[in-house]
Parts: C-alpha cells; structure tokens; sequence
C-alpha cells in the first residue's frame, strides 16, 4: 500500500461537493472580480466565525499583511511574532516595514509560550501575532491579558484552524482581528490562492476593503496607496461550496487524529498534546522524533508519504540574516524544527490508510 499525504483530488471531488456547477455559475455571471460571490462568502464565513465583519482577500500572507497596515503599523514598530510558525507570519509583519520579534513556543507544544511575551515587548511594541498552530489553538486568554496590559492589538493568524475551538468560542473571533489562507490544502481550501480576515471592528474592515482594492472606495478615487489583494469569485463560489462541509471534515479529521494517538500511544514519538480548553481541527497531525529523518526514510520505504512543516526556523532564513539571531538564541525552536515529522491526514482517509500508517510508524519506530 501507498499512503500519500494528502489526497486534494478526493477532497474536490466527493459527491458531497458540486465544485464544477459553482464554477459555472460564476461563468455565467459575468462577474469576475468581487462580485455577488464574494460579498455571499464574506457574509457566510464571518458568521461561522462569528464575528460581524469578514473581508475577503487574495491569500493569508496579505491578510496578514493589510491587517498590520489597517492596524498602523509600519517603519519602527514591533511586532511580537511566534518563533515557531510558518515563515508568512513574519514576512508579513516586513512587508510592512516592522520588525518581527520572535517568542519562543511552550515546552510542551507548538504554540508560542505567552509567559514569554511581556520580556519581548518594548515601548516599539504594537501587536502580537498568535498562530494556532497545526489546528490548536493558542492560549488567547493568556496571550489577551498581556496584550492588554500593554495596550497591543493581538491578530490571530487562523492559516492552519479553520473551525476550532478556545474555551467554547471559534477562532477567528478572538482577538481584534484575524488572518486566515484558503491555500488548497488547508482546512477550508480553495482552488488556488484565497484569503480573508474577519473581525468585530466595522472601521478596521472599512479600511481593509480600501486597501485590498488600490485604495480606492470609489473607482478612480484613490483614498491612501492601496494594493491589489482582492479575492475573486470563482474562489468564493468553491468557499461557499465547501464551508458547509467544514464541520464535518474538521470531524473526520479529529476521528482520525484520536486513532493516531491510540495506536501510537506507546510508541517512542512525542505526540502532539491538546490542552483541556480547546477543539483542534488537526490541519495537521505532527510527531516529534530525536531522529527525524531516519523516520522518515523509513515510513517512506514502507509506502508512508510524511512532510516536514517546516525543515528551517525563520530566524536561520537568509532572509532574516539582518536580525542577528544566533544559534542557539531560540533552542525550544529549533529543537522542533529538527524533530517534528507531520504523518498523513485528510477527511475521508480510510481507516485502512490510518491503520498502516500506524503500523508503519510502530515498526520505524522499533529501529531505535
Ligand atoms: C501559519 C500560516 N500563516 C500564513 C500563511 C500564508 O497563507 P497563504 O499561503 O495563503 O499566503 C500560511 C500558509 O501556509 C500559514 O501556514
């Protein structure tokens, strides 16, 4: 057997799913470009969300990035950024000209550790950006407190949670905003690039809606230096599409998740914990291992396709080199990026698909 994985073509092409009638309601509109597509989405997924504003946009690093610009960030500010995350987190925070500070993660997980946070911030401080990391969400109350006492806009960056749970309420409604990627592989995916952010704050989103659109309310009436961010209708046709169907992948993908922890309870990986107050979506499901990527090679011998999210920490990029960190400055970081292994997970893989995985990563695991 080959497990790979992710398997998007079934993902697209459950009969659940009617992708192709979306696309061509959208060829027949004759409307492209936000249209009645977007402003449908934009009202269906702030809802799930719940949070009274959602602003569709063209992927998650611009969420990101226009939010920080609507916020009023840019040249001389701080922004406190996990060290662990995916490295759009950070480049958004540049593309504004600020500067990324990195904290540290928990011990014990992946998300950033918010006891670290206040030793981080300096009179440039002006937000906090908390992933959830691999579907589990942050500490937001803990993270809220300290951006408060502090006065710091906090932004959750949702790329890997879409649908997950702190302490009874759904991300995306958390902090003053929200950034979320409709990549193809994630949670709620798309058919290419999406994004949107979602928000209680009605001016933060009337300014977001001019910046994504050349700054501009009116046609030919330019307000500030705007960029072209927009989501488009063939991809908010397919979100509208899919968001019904999230709850139950989000499902399906917990079901999974529970069947890896079982079976590899007593098997000689780290297992991803989840701590009492929250519903993780799984985007991911990641084990750490001292020797990685004999793992790995292993699992890939015995027809187990597995990644690496991700393989080098921001801060070792070139494109960080200017910020001088040196090595061993963020040793909980790089110990992760040197041992966590993500095995497959999709909604609808077979229970014989989980079965051999496990079975696979018991026998990798018996070569140490
Ligand atoms: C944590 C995180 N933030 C931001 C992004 C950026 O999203 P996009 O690829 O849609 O620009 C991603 C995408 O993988 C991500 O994982």
């Amino acid at each position: 057997m080959h497990v790979p994985f992710l398997d998007l073509k079934h993902i697209n092409n459950r009969a659940e799913l009617n992708l192709s009638d979306a696309a061509r309601r959208v060829i027949a509109s004759g409307s492209y470009v936000l249209g009645p597509e977007v402003a449908a989405f934009e009202a269906e997924f702030g809802s799930y969300c719940s949070a009274s504003e959602c602003v569709g946009v063209s992927n998650g690093f611009d969420a990101l990035y226009l939010t920080l610009r609507a916020l009023g960030i840019g040249p001389g500010d701080e922004v406190i950024v996990p060290a662990f995350t995916f490295v759009a987190t950070w480049l958004a925070v540049s593309q504004c000209g600020a500067t990324p500070i990195p904290v540290e993660p928990v011990l014990d997980g992946f998300n950033v550790d918010p006891d670290r946070i206040e030793s981080a911030i300096t009179p440039r401080t002006r937000a906090v950006i908390a992933v959830h990391m691999y579907g589990i969400p942050a500490n937001m109350s803990a993270i809220g407190l300290t951006a408060s006492r502090f006065n710091l806009k906090v932004i959750e960056d949702v790329a890997q949670a879409h649908g997950a749970m702190f302490s009874g309420r759904r991300v995306g409604s958390l902090g003053d905003a929200a950034a979320f990627s409709f990549y193809p592989g994630k949670n709620l995916g798309a058919l290419g690039d999406g994004g949107a952010i979602t928000t209680d704050d009605l001016a933060l989103a009337s300014r977001l809606r001019v910046l994504r659109n050349y700054g501009s309310r009116r046609k030919y009436e330019h307000l500030e230096a705007g960029v072209n961010a927009r989501l488009d209708e063939l991809q908010a046709a397919i979100l509208r599409e899919k968001l019904p169907l999230l709850d139950a992948d989000n499902d399906s993908r917990r079901k999974i998740a529970a069947r890896y922890l079982e079976g590899l309870a007593d098997v000689e990986f780290v297992l991803p914990q989840v701590p009492s107050d929250v519903v993780p979506v799984w985007h991911l499901f990641v084990v750490r291992h001292h020797d990685r990527n004999r793992v790995q090679s292993h699992l890939a011998e015995l027809g187990v396709e597995t990644l690496i999210h991700y393989p080098v920490p921001c801060h070792r990029q070139r494109a960080y080199s200017q910020l001088g960190i040196g090595v061993g400055e963020l040793p909980l970081t790089e110990k992760i990026h040197s041992e966590v292994l993500s095995l497959p997970l999709w909604p609808g893989m077979s229970e014989t698909q989980v079965d051999f995985v496990i079975e696979a990563c018991r026998k990798a695991a018996r070569n140490f």
